[in-house]
C-alpha cells in the first residue's frame, strides 16, 4: 500500500467579499478557469505571450522553451536584465516617485526610497562592483542584516550579469565558508552588524572568520549599520560609504542572455551538504512577476509587506524581484517581532498602512502564544489581503489569522511553493477561489501538478501521494550549483517526465490540494500512513496547545508509533492534560492516530528558515539524543543549536 491516508475533514469555506471580488483583477472562479485552461492548453504560448509583454528585450527571443529533461531553457536567444525590469522600466512613468521600499530597522529608524532613488543607488554599486573586478558570471556573497543595502546588493548584481548568493544572517562563519566556497565567490558584501532583539549581530567577525577559509574572496565590503568596532583587512575590507561616494550613477543595465544565472540560494538537502539552487534571469523574472500580481492581487495603491528575510526564496521574489518588477511598494523590516513588545508587527501594521501582509504559520503560532493583548491594541483596518508561506497553516492558526488580524474581511492566500521553484505555485487567487483552512487551494495558470504513487501512477481520486510537476514552468530551478547529477537524482529520477517536489499532497472534490508534509516524514502506523500535518492539526486544534510536531518512531507491533511533540499556550503540563489529549485526537481523527507519547516542550525545535527539526525530533523519539527527564517541559535549544546543517 503506497496511498497516505487522508484521516483530518476540514469543511469550512470561506468565499472572498463580493466588495473584495469586484474590485480583484480576477474576480471569479470562471475567470481563473478561462485563464488557468488556457495556459494549460500551451503552457509555452501562454509564457511567452506574456514574456513579450510583462519584461523589456534588449533582443526578442526566437524559441519559448527549449526541454531536454531534465534541463530547460526559457526564452532563448532573448537578451533581458532583471534589473532593469525592476528599475528602469518604471521610471518614464508615475512609478518613478512611489516609494519602492519603506524600510524601518528594528531601533525605529525610518527610510523611504522611491523608484528613481532606488535606481541611483543601484546603478551606484553596480558601478563599485565593477570597480572591484565583478562582471558577467562572477558570484557576490552577501551576508547583510535586512537593510534597504541588501536589495541594492541584489539588483545591482544582476544589473551587471554578476550572480547573487545570499546567506542569511543567522548562519556561522563554517556555513559562509562552505557556500563561498561552493561557489567560488569573488566578492563578499557584509555590513559591520545588524539589530536583532535590541543587540547588535556582531556580523562583520562572523565573515572575518568565514574569510579565512574562503580562498576565492578578494573583496570584502562592509556598510556601516551599528557603528560597533570591527576590524578591516588592508587590501581586502572597503568601507560601502567610501567607494560609493565616489561611484558614478551612470552604469546602463548589461543585455544578457535570458538564461543568464541571476543567484544561487543554498538550501539544506535531505542529507549532508546544503545545495546551491540555480536561477536564470528571463524565467525566474517573469514568474516572480506574474504570481506576485494573480497572488496579491496588487494594486498601485498597496502597502505590500512580507515578513521574511532576503536570505530566503521568500525575500527573493516577494521583498525584491515580484514587486518591483511591478512597481509595487514594498516595506522591509530589520528586527524580531517581539523586540521591543510583542506587538512590534501590528504597530508597523498601523504605521505604514499596510494593505497586503505576508508572514508564515511559524510566527503566527507565536502572535496566538503571545496573546491577543498585542494585536487589539492597534488599528489593523488598513489589511485587506493576508497571506502565509513556509509550512503549512494548521486550520486553527488559520482561523485566528483570519479573525484577529484579518477581521473576518482579509482572503487568506495559503501559498505552496519550495526555494526550488522561484515561486508561488499554489495558491487561492484571492478575489476568485473561495478559501478552506489548510488547503493551498489550486495551483496557478501555467502549472500542471498531478499526485502520483512511487511508481508513477495517478492516485485514486482523493488519495494522499507523491506532489509532481508534469510540465516545466519559467520559475523552475536550472539546476544545481555544480552539482548535475544530484539535480537529477533528487528532482527527475523517480517520476519519469515530471519535476518530484518531495512533498505529500491530496486533491479533493473541489480540485483543492492539501499538502500532507514531506515525503520521508510520513508515519506508517500498523500499514496506515498518515501525514504529519493532519496529526499536528488535530494537537493543534485543542485549546491549550500553541504549537505541534508529529514525528514516527520504531514500533514492535505496529511498525511505527507517534511521538508528539507539543508545546503549551500557558501554565504547566500535566499527566490530565496529556490523556486529555490522546483523547482530543481520537475524537478528531480516530484511534489509529492517537500518539503513543506526548512530550512537553518549552518550544519545537526549529530551522533558521522556521521550519520544524524533524530529524532531531526522530533522533529524540527513537532514544538517539538524550534530554533527560521526559514528565515536565523540555528545552532543546541546546540540541537544535548543534544541528547547523539542518538550516
Ligand atoms: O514542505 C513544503 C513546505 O516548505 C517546503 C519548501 O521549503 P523552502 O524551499 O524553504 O521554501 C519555503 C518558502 C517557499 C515545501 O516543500 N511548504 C512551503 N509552503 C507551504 C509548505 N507546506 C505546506 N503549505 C505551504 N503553504
Amino acid at each position: 500500500m503506497t496511498e497516505i491516508q487522508h484521516v483530518l475533514n476540514e469543511e469550512r469555506l470561506f468565499p472572498p467579499s463580493p466588495e473584495f471580488s469586484a474590485k480583484a483583477r480576477i474576480g471569479s472562479m470562471r475567470e481563473y478557469q478561462q485563464l488557468y485552461d488556457r495556459a494549460a492548453e500551451n503552457p509555452v504560448e501562454f509564457w511567452s505571450e506574456l514574456a513579450r509583454k510583462e519584461l523589456h528585450w534588449f533582443q526578442d527571443f526566437d524559441q519559448g522553451m527549449v526541454w531536454n529533461e531534465p534541463f530547460v531553457e526559457w526564452f532563448v536567444g532573448g537578451k533581458t536584465n532583471a534589473c532593469y525590469n525592476c528599475l528602469d522600466a518604471h521610471l518614464n512613468s508615475e512609478t518613478r516617485d512611489r516609494n519602492a521600499i519603506i524600510w524601518e530597522g528594528e531601533p525605529g529608524d525610518v527610510r523611504t526610497l522611491t523608484y528613481a532613488e532606488l535606481h541611483e543607488q543601484v546603478c551606484k554599486f553596480a558601478n563599485v562592483l565593477k570597480s572591484r573586478g565583478v562582471g558577467v558570471g562572477d558570484v557576490v556573497s552577501i551576508y547583510m542584516p535586512m537593510v534597504p543595502e541588501l536589495a541594492i546588493t541584489m539588483l545591482a548584481c544582476a544589473r551587471i550579469g554578476a550572480v547573487h548568493s545570499v546567506i542569511f544572517g543567522g548562519f556561522s562563519a563554517e556555513a559562509i565558508a562552505d557556500r563561498n566556497h561552493d561557489a567560488q565567490a569573488k566578492v563578499q558584501v557584509t555590513a559591520d552588524g545588524g539589530w536583532r532583539r535590541g543587540k547588535v549581530l556582531p556580523l562583520k567577525e562572523t565573515v572575518d572568520a568565514a574569510l579565512e577559509k574562503s580562498s576565492s574572496v578578494e573583496t570584502c565590503i562592509v556598510l556601516r549599520r551599528t557603528e560597533n568596532d570591527v576590524v578591516m583587512k588592508e587590501d581586502r575590507d572597503f568601507w560601502w560609504h567610501e567607494l560609493m561616494a565616489e561611484a558614478s550613477s551612470d552604469c546602463p543595465a548589461e543585455a544578457l542572455d535570458s538564461e543568464t544565472p541571476l543567484f544561487i540560494l543554498y538550501t539544506s538537502g535531505s542529507t549532508g551538504k546544503p545545495k546551491g539552487i540555480k536561477h536564470t534571469t528571463a524565467g525566474y523574472n517573469l514568474y516572480a512577476k506574474m504570481s506576485f500580481r494573480w497572488v496579491f492581487d496588487w494594486r498601485p495603491d498597496d502597502v505590500y509587506w512580507c515578513t521574511a528575510d532576503c536570505g530566503w526564496i521568500t525575500g527573493h521574489s516577494y521583498i525584491v524581484y515580484g514587486p518591483l518588477s511591478n512597481g509595487a511598494t514594498a516595506v522591509m523590516y530589520e528586527g524580531a517581532p517581539n523586540h521591543p513588545e510583542p506587538d512590534r508587527f501590528w504597530e508597523l501594521v498601523e504605521k505604514h498602512k499596510v494593505t497586503t501582509l505576508y508572514t508564515a504559520p511559524t510566527a503566527i503560532r507565536a502572535f496566538i502564544k503571545w496573546g491577543d493583548e498585542h494585536v487589539e491594541k492597534h488599528d489593523l483596518s488598513s489589511l485587506r489581503l493576508l497571506g502565509t508561506v513556509g509550512e503549512g497553516i494548521n486550520p486553527e492558526a488559520w482561523v485566528w489569522y483570519h479573525e484577529k488580524i484579518g477581521s473576518e474581511k482579509c482572503p487568506i492566500v495559503d501559498t505552496w511553493w519550495q526555494t526550488e521553484t522561484g515561486g508561488i505555485m499554489m495558491s487561492p487567487l484571492p478575489g476568485a477561489i473561495p478559501t478552506k483552512p489548510g488547503s493551498c487551494t489550486v495551483p496557478l495558470p501555467g502549472i500542471l501538478p498531478a499526485i502520483v504513487d512511487e511508481s508513477g501512477e495517478s492516485v485514486s481520486e482523493g488519495a494522499g501521494g507523491w506532489l509532481v510537476f508534469t510540465h516545466p514552468w519559467p520559475g523552475m530551478l536550472r539546476g544545481i550549483w555544480g552539482d548535475d547529477e544530484r539535480y537529477q537524482d533528487v528532482y527527475w529520477s523517480k517520476v519519469k517526465g515530471s519535476y518530484l517536489a518531495g512533498d505529500n499532497a491530496r486533491k479533493d472534490q473541489d480540485g483543492y490540494y492539501w499538502i500532507m508534509g514531506r515525503i520521508d516524514d510520513v508515519i506508517n502506523v500498523s500499514g496506515h500512513r498518515l501525514s504529519t500535518i493532519e496529526v499536528e492539526s488535530a494537537l493543534v486544534s485543542h485549546p491549550s496547545v500553541a504549537e505541534a510536531a508529529a514525528v514516527g518512531k520504531s514500533h514492535e507491533l505496529k511498525g511505527q508509533a507517534i511521538s508528539a511533540f507539543v508545546t503549551i499556550k500557558e501554565g504547566e503540563p500535566n499527566e490530565e492534560l496529556r490523556n486529555e489529549l490522546k483523547q482530543h485526537v481520537r475524537k478528531e481523527i480516530g484511534a489509529l492516530a492517537v500518539p503513543d507519547e506526548i512530550r512537553f516542550a518549552a518550544a519545537v525545535p526549529k530551522t533558521r528558515s522556521g521550519k520544524i527539526m524533524r530529524r532531531l525530533l526522530k533522533d529524540i523519539a527513537e532514544g538517539r539524543e538524550q534530554v533527560g527527564d521526559t514528565s515536565t517541559l523540555e528545552d532543546y535549544t541546546v540540541l537544535a543549536n548543534l544541528r547547523d546543517d539542518e538550516s
